[in-house]
């Protein structure tokens, strides 16, 4: 079957928006399809190449950021913040893994939401829901939850803002953010932590401080090579008239590019085999990502392999599991253990948010930190015990001080939760939670880098 950038238009989709006005849509992606691309061919083979160097355990990768990413929240201090979270974590576990590690935003686009429902109800109305500033607005009104072409655009323009200001930052902005002794790390005093919890913290911290100290008197370029901000960016690719306006072929290359992020991933809802999504992202360049859930059979995922990247090439594919912590242990061995046995290349991320969301009883969603920690914790195990490689993590976080997730260092109780609930969509793990996960990642990392004769979990 040939492929092209709209070859997706004739496959099902389960998450379709209906453009009421088809001339204002195609307008709208003409204007889309002729301004600059986002991002570049060079940027993303790179990030390809470090993919494949992941797979094989050389490099780590962190990526992060919102569930859901706003127009309304494109400002400097909440982008800034969200870059010195991954940029601590990706230190903490530089040192512990002993590898360099790649960082990879869910920023500069994260737009487009899969919804459980394409309706919403209140009261006597029900209407469209709302499915990411790329599509339409959250307020619960017929004309804001209407599927309007324009947010395409507007959603580019926000992305390229964002991006430029990564980009600026990225070139020289966190130099204090390199100094671990400067980092807001009062809370690990806590009460709710245990001593030996909190002596590690300590002995990390302080041995980080150490690390870099030394490298700076080795002279700034080490330093620079250690803290050298390369963010990628990355999102959900859920709305194929976005992806596919940006798409296009580079001089010299044969396969197109989507340009409108370096890693655009396919969701747990959008994975079938004969969908929009997989038809999309099997013509494209771009290492792409897919979620997988613990209902996906290993015969599912051996064909999706065999469609996504048929030639086995390394860096290309990323399976991002989202078992949940109670399911990690049974499901994740035979997904594993299926791909490894049909030889694929593949690399594995864990992304602990997706499979442990609950609602509290007053009915707000939540995670919890012990979760969350124990599905990445796990699935380190599966895959030592599988002699396959986690190559990375997936969390949605961000800089602020926001109470969506439950526990940490910082004792966030359910009765917190209202305190600053912030998300559109999910919980993120806030900046202390974050960095304290950054630290127990280190920890079990560390781990599988001691050697035989030195391991043990400890307490
Ligand atoms: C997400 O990453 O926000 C998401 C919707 O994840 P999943 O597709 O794994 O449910
Ligand atoms: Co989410």
């Amino acid at each position: 079957m040939t492929w092209s950038p709209d070859s997706w238009k004739s496959k099902p989709n389960t998450q379709e928006f209906l453009y009421e006005n088809p001339a204002e849509l195609d307008a709208a992606l003409a204007r889309l399809g002729e301004l600059p691309p986002l991002v570049t061919s060079w940027e993303i083979e790179r990030l390809r190449s470090y993919f494949a160097e992941a797979e094989q355990g050389k490099r780590f990768v962190i990526q992060g950021g919102d569930c859901a990413e706003t127009i309304a929240d494109c400002r400097s201090d909440i982008i800034a913040n969200k870059l010195k979270i991954l940029l601590q974590m990706s230190l903490v576990l530089i040192h512990a893994g002993h590898k360099p590690v790649v960082r990879v935003g869910r920023f500069a686009g994260q737009y487009a939401k899969p919804r459980s429902r394409a309706t919403e109800v209140r009261g006597n109305l029900e209407l469209p829901s709302y499915f990411g500033d790329l599509v339409n607005r959250p307020e619960f009104s017929p004309e804001a939850r209407r599927t309007d072409p324009m947010m395409l655009l507007r959603g580019y323009e926000h992305a390229a803002l964002t991006l430029n200001f990564v980009r600026s930052l990225s070139a020289g902005g966190f130099a204090d953010v390199h100094h671990p002794e400067y980092w807001e790390l009062s809370f690990f005093r806590k009460a709710e932590l245990s001593q030996t919890l909190r002596d590690e913290y300590e002995q990390m911290t302080r041995r980080l401080s150490e690390a870099i100290r030394f490298m700076e008197a080795l002279g700034e370029n080490t330093v620079e090579e250690l803290t050298r901000v390369d963010f990628f960016t990355s999102h959900e690719g859920l709305n194929l008239h976005y992806e596919a306006a940006q798409t296009r072929r580079v001089p010299r290359r044969a396969t197109p590019y989507d340009l409108t992020a370096h890693f655009p991933w396919i969701g747990e809802r959008t994975r079938q085999l004969d969908g929009a999504h997989v038809e999309f992202f099997r013509g494209i360049a771009n290492p792409v990502g897919v979620k997988v859930g613990p209902s996906i059979s290993e015969g599912e995922l051996l064909r999706l392999i065999e469609v996504l990247n048929p030639t086995n090439e390394c860096g290309k594919l990323v399976l991002i599991s989202r078992l949940g912590a109670s399911k990690v242990e049974t499901q994740l061995p035979r997904l594993v253990g299926a791909v490894r046995g049909a030889g694929r290349n593949v690399l594995w991320m864990c992304d602990p948010m997706h499979g442990n969301t609950h609602t509290t009883a007053s009915g707000v969603k939540t995670r919890n930190f012990d979760n969350i920690l124990r599905e990445v914790e796990i699935s380190f195990d599966v895959h030592e015990t599988e002699r396959s490689t986690l190559g990375g993590v997936h969390f949605e976080l961000t800089g602020e001080d926001v109470t969506e997730c439950t526990g940490g260092a910082a004792g966030i109780t359910e009765a917190d939760l209202d305190k600053n609930y912030a998300s559109v969509c999910d919980p993120r793990l806030n900046y202390r939670q974050a960095l304290e996960m950054g630290f127990r990642i280190a920890r079990r990392m560390r781990v599988s880098t001691a050697p035989e004769s030195h391991r043990s979990n400890g307490p």
